[in-house]
């Protein structure tokens, strides 16, 4: 048994029973503090499992259940959660030498409240709430020993916002800067910066995608953070790139990971325009330009050019837009980061007003297992659009 016993209603029981992680307890009263490891029962008194309790996200973590026959929350259940999720990722062929990718997926890989992702000799490890960085702080040594790195930073967000993030590091810090391997590519990570690292490794497989589409096209890719995908289709053989984000700090950061890949200078073929994607596309569409390859890859929220952009409400208006300045034949590449949003080809048809046809619809790479009970975890959804 752990600390506590907690009985959850009927209701909670049988989400956990039917392979629910992640207990939602809004409309329940809880008496345990946060963060304690708690013994779930049933109204029966039967085990549920072993849980630690969020209620910053009004959630119990389910981190076992009796099948897993472990006694209590401690390192030997992180431990052999981290060796699982390792497996599985040495199967998928993601570790190696600097390499970067996904090593626990929350409550796919049964650690719900947390993620860490390998960034060559570090990992990053989100702790969902300042309560659940002890376990963090546990699961962040098995992750040292099992996958032999340096250190692991956790970050916590503390208020909300992307920038609202606290951090420690289990073993040895990380440089503020260092660089990390997608296969080919070379990016340069912040390990220690904000909630962003400067790579979105759920993004791998779709950078692979691109490039088979990329060779001779002319790309345009929007909100285009430290260059990823566009650096996927410039080593892929794109007759031109042109990456268009507010930030001009992220715009130095991308033109640096052009640079690291051997695609310095370019002579003018690689473009780096900060401004705002909205504003791009007008002037492009009045000077005729040209795109035959587009990516946009939103934020959901975003204030960043003053005015609020919702991706519900503003993505059609948006799709449209790009619409307008590829050519027949040439390609629009959506994503979106969330569930809330309903179907991305809906939107895409909203947009396109009769146009195009699907080429191709994804989501999460291997390495970002989710529970049949939880499908709302399914958060990314990417489609390529012929026009
Ligand atoms: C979700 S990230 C994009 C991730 C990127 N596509 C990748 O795969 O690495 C969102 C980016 O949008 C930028 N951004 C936010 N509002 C913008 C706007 N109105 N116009 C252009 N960029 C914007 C942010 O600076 C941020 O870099």
């Amino acid at each position: 048994m752990s600390d506590a016993a907690l009985t959850v209603p009927a209701e909670a029981a049988a989400f956990v029973r039917g392979g629910g992680r992640d207990v939602d307890t809004s409309r329940l009263e809880l008496a345990a503090a946060a963060g304690a490891r708690v013994t779930l029962l049933d109204p029966g008194g039967d085990e549920l499992g072993l849980a630690l309790h969020d209620p910053d996200n009004q959630r119990l973590r389910v981190l076992a259940t009796p099948a897993d026959g472990f006694p209590r929350l401690d390192g030997a259940l992180l431990g052999w959660r981290v060796a699982r999720a390792l497996a599985w990722r040495t199967r998928l062929g993601l570790p190696g030498p600097d390499q970067a990718f996904r090593l626990l997926h929350a409550a796919g890989d049964g650690v719900p409240g947390f993620t860490c992702d390998v960034l060559g000799r570090w990992a990053v490890l989100h702790a969902y709430a300042p309560a659940l960085v002890p376990v963090a702080r546990q699961l962040a040594d098995a992750v040292r020993g099992f996958a032999r790195l340096d250190g692991v930073v956790i970050k916590t967000r503390t208020r909300g916002g992307a920038s609202d993030v606290a951090h420690e590091v289990v073993g040895q810090a990380p440089p503020e800067r260092h660089v990390v391997r997608e296969g080919e590519l070379a990016l340069e990570v912040h390990a220690t910066g904000g909630l962003n690292v400067g790579l979105f490794t759920d993004m791998r497989e779709h950078r692979l995608d691109l490039a088979r589409h990329a060779p001779g096209r002319t790309v345009l890719n929007l909100f285009s953070y430290t260059g990823a995908l566009s650096l996927a289709c410039a080593r892929a053989g794109a007759a031109a790139v042109t990456s268009v984000d507010t930030s001009a700090g992220v715009q130095a950061w991308a033109e640096g990971n052009f640079a690291r890949n051997g695609l310095g200078g370019g002579g003018g073929r690689w473009r780096f325009e900060a401004g705002d994607a909205v504003r791009f596309l007008a002037r492009a569409a009045k000077a005729r330009e040209r795109y035959d390859l587009v990516l946009i890859d939103p934020p959901t929220f975003s204030t960043a050019r003053g005015k609020a952009w919702a991706l519900d409400r503003d993505y059609p208006a948006l799709i449209e837009q790009a619409a307008a300045v590829i050519p027949d034949g040439g390609l629009l590449w959506l994503a979106a980061n969330t569930h809330e949003l309903g179907s991305l080809v809906r939107l895409a048809q909203r947009g396109l007003r009769g146009r195009g046809a699907v080429i191709a619809q994804g989501g999460l790479p291997a390495d970002y297992p989710t529970l049949p009970a939880q499908p709302r975890d399914r958060y990314l959804q990417v489609v390529a659009l012929r026009l």
